[in-house]
């Protein structure tokens, strides 16, 4: 059986020539060939980028090349492992935090089966040396017996820092710590994603984030089906009533007790496994569907991580869980429901004209019911549409949303590398969701802009004068490719360093 995964130890040196069985550093290219980053001590440069021109190191993103330690540079590794950041700055600029957090990722994955490392990629940025490497090296064995991996992940990275003082070690110390914290909220949003559906059903899920809640002293609350059913969560519960496996509404709160502190309400979407229902999908690809509750492992991970770091301001997570099934039970298209009739917004019928655009009725529900609660902000995230992918590829989020929110959500996105981009919502697509016989129909009889026409749907739910944020990771919270930068296969945990970033900015700005 497998350990679950931890990420390497982290420490703080001065010394990029301590001992380990590796060195990790960065490399730029350029006219007149490669160049080592200027942490690696100034007499072994000349002879580490010597000895990884000759094994073809170019110095390109996504580049990792190993070679044996040069002889007589006075180095304390045996081995130099070379990762790529592109082309060197010019003078004065900095390389970006994604950059150095990307080659930290490419190193992660580089060294299964070593004990030990030293990284100079610090110097450059340190809290994104620990992200990437963190989760560079992540990795879900949990269901593997025959064919678990032969080698441990990175057990140790030494980061070298340039930080003189004994203070400013101590700040050094605090960033590892918290950037640690970050990346493991990312690999818990990924263990959720990467559960398989058999195991992860809504009870399940709800189980698990009301341990790990109260666990980081989150306010917890589950509400299960009859709960729901009794106080109108029609759209949870004509969802979830097509599975046996009943669905659930979770709510994590965390109070700051920072006087005059904003409320962040936050929404996922929990469905633990999408066939469409009734509206049933094709077989071809329907396995990726566990991850569509991707924006609700988001979500959970979010609002524990924003405990841990004890950032200013309120947070309360209202994550709806369901299995999206057909059966004899399934709503069926051509059915009306009501979605949650709370104090805001609610109480809106829909005709379910397609029961595959199953995530848009559970979050109606969650988003009134968060509303109720008289928020600053509401950011709601799900793996929503296809047409975000056809929109923007699998990497990039569609942020909606009101105006000036959605662009500071979009902008923060960008400078995390997750880069989230503001969609607009043109106003002919509202008519398009008019039912024959409902107030709302659950999807248009257009089918371009499939992504926006989902978030116009929303936004029918958000309360007047609440800023609010609409995150489309259909593609970006599954990699269905080859692994790249700090991700791998499978979850990958966006929007969850967006949403920490919005937090952050929020506790400090308002
Ligand atoms: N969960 C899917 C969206 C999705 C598709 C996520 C691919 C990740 C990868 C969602 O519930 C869905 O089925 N959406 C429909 C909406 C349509 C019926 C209007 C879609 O995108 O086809
Ligand atoms: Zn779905
Ligand atoms: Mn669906």
């Amino acid at each position: 059986m497998s350990t679950p995964f931890t990420g390497p130890e982290f420490s703080v040196t001065h010394d990029p020539a301590a001992p380990a069985d590796a060195l990790v550093v960065g490399v730029f290219s350029g006219d007149a060939g490669i160049t080592v980053d200027a942490g690696v001590p100034e007499a072994a440069r000349g002879p580490i980028a010597a000895a990884l021109a000759v094994v073809g190191a170019k110095g390109k993103a996504g580049e990792a090349v190993r070679v044996p330690a040069p002889a007589g540079a006075g180095l304390g590794a045996a081995t130099v492992l070379g990762v790529g950041l592109g082309a060197a700055p010019a003078d004065g600029d900095r390389v970006t935090a994604e950059t150095v957090r990307r080659a930290a990722g490419v190193a992660g994955r580089a060294l299964d089966g070593v004990a030990t490392a030293v990284t100079t990629l610090s110097t450059l940025d340190l809290a994104a040396t620990v992200e990437g490497a963190y989760l560079g090296s992540y990795r879900f064995a949990e269901f593997r017996n025959t064919s678990a991996p032969k080698e441990a992940p990175l057990g140790a990275l030494a980061l070298v820092t340039t930080a003189g003082s004994e203070a400013v070690s101590e700040e050094a110390r605090d960033t590892v710590e918290q950037a640690r914290r970050t990346a493991a909220a990312v690999a818990l949003a990924r263990d959720f994603v990467n559960t398989p559906p058999n195991v992860l059903s809504p009870v399940e899920f709800a189980d698990r984030a009301q341990r790990l809640g109260a666990e980081a002293g989150l306010q917890v609350e589950v509400f299960d089906e009859k709960y729901l059913a009794d106080n109108g969560y029609g759209g949870i519960v004509g969802v979830g009533q097509g599975s046996s496996r009943p669905p659930r509404l979770v709510r994590l709160r965390r109070v700051s007790g920072v006087d005059g502190a904003k409320h962040v309400a936050l929404v996922g979407k929990g469905i633990t496994f999408d066939t469409g229902g009734i509206s049933i999908k094709p077989a071809a690809g329907m396995e990726q569907m566990t991850s569509d509750m991707g924006g609700a492992a988001a979500v959970i991970a979010t609002v524990i991580l924003a405990a841990q770091l004890n950032l200013g301001v309120d947070v309360t997570a209202t994550v709806p869980m369901a299995e999206n099934m057909p059966s004899d039970t399934a709503q069926r298209p051509g059915d009306v429901l009501t979605q949650y009739p709370g104090a805001g917004k609610g109480g809106i019928t829909v005709e379910v004209i397609n029961t595959d655009a199953e995530g848009r009725l559970i979050l109606a529900d969650a988003m009134v019911r968060a509303c109720e609660d008289g928020p600053d902000y509401l950011i709601d995230t799900a793996t929503l549409t296809g047409a975000q992918m056809v929109a923007l590829g699998t990497r990039t989020p569609g942020v909606m949303g009101t105006d000036d929110f959605r662009d500071r959500v979009a902008a923060l996105s960008q400078a995390e590398g997750e880069n989230g981009w503001a969609m607009p919502f043109p106003e002919e697509l509202r008519a398009d969701l008019n039912s024959r016989v409902a107030d709302l129909a659950n999807v248009s009889p257009n089918r371009w802009g499939g992504m926006l026409t989902a978030g116009v749907y929303l936004k029918e739910f958000v309360a007047d004068g609440v800023q609010w944020a609409h995150i489309d990771v259909a593609g970006p919270a599954f990699n269905t490719g080859a692994p790249w930068g700090y991700i791998g296969k499978g979850g990958t945990g966006v929007p969850v360093r967006t949403m920490l970033a919005v937090l952050r900015d929020i506790a400090q700005r308002g």
